[in-house]
């Protein structure tokens, strides 16, 4: 009944080309069918999500016939690390999979961007599905197939470029979403806006208190704006020699903020929201914006309720945090600034007093 709602969005990348699905209570069997080529499917999930959808697309694929095996992981970012991603590889060779298996990631950016991983090294690569199920991972890390884990020492910093066949994401999956959680995937809808698009920053300002109280029509919207982007952005541009580094806007502040308070005591796009604010900061600092342009980059995150402060840090180890990230060309930081609202670019001749000003007037130091 709700399949008309559906809508569908590609990322072009020749015979890698894959569909987005968008829409809500999706006909999970049905639209997943045609992407799946092998006989056997594991689902890789958390808790969580296992105790919420597991049974709904078990059930689905068993309807399709198929040898279906589980790995049900912890729940959170700690977990994204080398001794968790084995327990996927032990479930793969418990289950007898072989190289024509699926990989099927249910849950958020988490389990996606492990799953995605073992996908990729799997036997040196099995098939990869994605069904996200947060907002943050259907905008984002669902799209685009950047798969990893976390080091000690830096986010996400081991990984690999695994595309999946087919991303579902289904809007209904969000009524049980945290509010914190919906207001993360917020950020990073909020990125689309000030990096490509003034007139999805209105089309937000219009919308924002609707979005932040779960309105599946209005984020079902927001989603298909926002992968729109996202999926012309990684076809232009997939290994990230270029244009995709946008898609970093807020990022290289944001994983320095992550990283020092310790994964998982904010949240991704928690972090991703107050790194915009520097990042606007500095680009006013610059000249590129005005101070009510700076404002309005504000208030668009607080009414996403979403920190545009986060706790005072050190400036020393946030420089050495923003160090390790992988947009540093010889020992050289590049970051994604604001050229004007609604246009990004990536730039290295910042001046290094601005920058770190920009840290300090938007850390909470009382
Ligand atoms: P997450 O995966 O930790 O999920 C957030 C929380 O929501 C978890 O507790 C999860 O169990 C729970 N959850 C998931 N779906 C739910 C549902 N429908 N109902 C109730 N609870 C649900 O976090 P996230 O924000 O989805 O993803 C963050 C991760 O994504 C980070 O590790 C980040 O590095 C990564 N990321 C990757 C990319 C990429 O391009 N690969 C892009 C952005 C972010
Ligand atoms: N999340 C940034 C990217 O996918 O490139």
């Amino acid at each position: 009944m709700a399949q008309h709602l559906m809508q569908t969005l590609h990322v072009e990348l020749g015979d890698r080309r894959y569909p987005i699905f968008i829409g809500s209570e999706l006909d999970t069997a049905q639209l997943l069918a045609p992407y799946i080529q092998g006989k056997q499917v594991m689902i890789v999930t958390n808790t969580t999500v296992a105790s919420l959808y597991l049974d709904q697309y078990s059930s689905a694929l068993q309807g399709l016939g198929k040898d279906l095996a589980t790995c049900v992981l912890p729940d959170g970012e700690k977990y994204k690390n080398i001794e968790h991603l084995q327990l996927i590889f032990d479930a793969l060779l418990g289950a007898g999979f072989n190289r024509d298996c699926t990989v099927l990631a249910l849950g958020g950016g988490v389990i996606g961007d492990m799953a995605g991983f073992a996908a990729a090294c799997f036997q040196r690569g099995v098939y990869f599905v994605q069904v996200p199920t947060t907002l943050l991972s259907q905008v984002d890390s669902s799209v685009g197939g950047k798969t990893g884990i976390n080091h000690p020492l830096g986010k996400n910093m081991i990984g690999a470029f695994k595309q999946p066949q087919v991303v579902l994401a289904d809007m209904s999956h969000l009524k049980t979403l945290d509010k914190r959680e919906l207001s993360a995937g917020l950020a990073e809808i909020i990125k689309y806006a000030l990096l490509g698009d003034l007139d999805f920053l209105v089309w937000l300002e219009q919308h924002m208190e609707q979005l932040v109280a779960g309105d599946l029509n209005l984020l079902a919207e927001a989603v298909y704006r926002s992968c729109a982007h996202k999926a012309r952005i990684v076809a232009a541009d997939e290994k990230e020699q270029g244009e995709r580094a946008l898609l970093n806007l807020g990022h290289t502040f944001g994983h320095a903020i992550e990283s020092y308070l310790g994964y998982g005591q904010w949240l991704h796009g928690e972090a991703v929201a107050t790194g915009m604010v520097m990042a606007a900061d500095l680009s006013m600092r610059m000249g590129w914006i005005s101070q009510a342009e700076l404002d309005r980059v504000k208030n668009i995150i607080n009414r996403a309720q979403l920190p545009i402060t986060c706790p005072a840090i050190p400036l020393t180890e946030f420089l050495a945090y923003m160090s390790h990230d992988k947009k540093v060309l010889n020992g050289q930081l590049r970051l994604v600034l604001l050229k004007r609202l609604g246009q990004a670019i990536i730039y290295k001749d910042f001046d290094v007093e601005h920058m770190h000003q920009a840290i300090l007037a938007n850390q909470n130091l009382s």
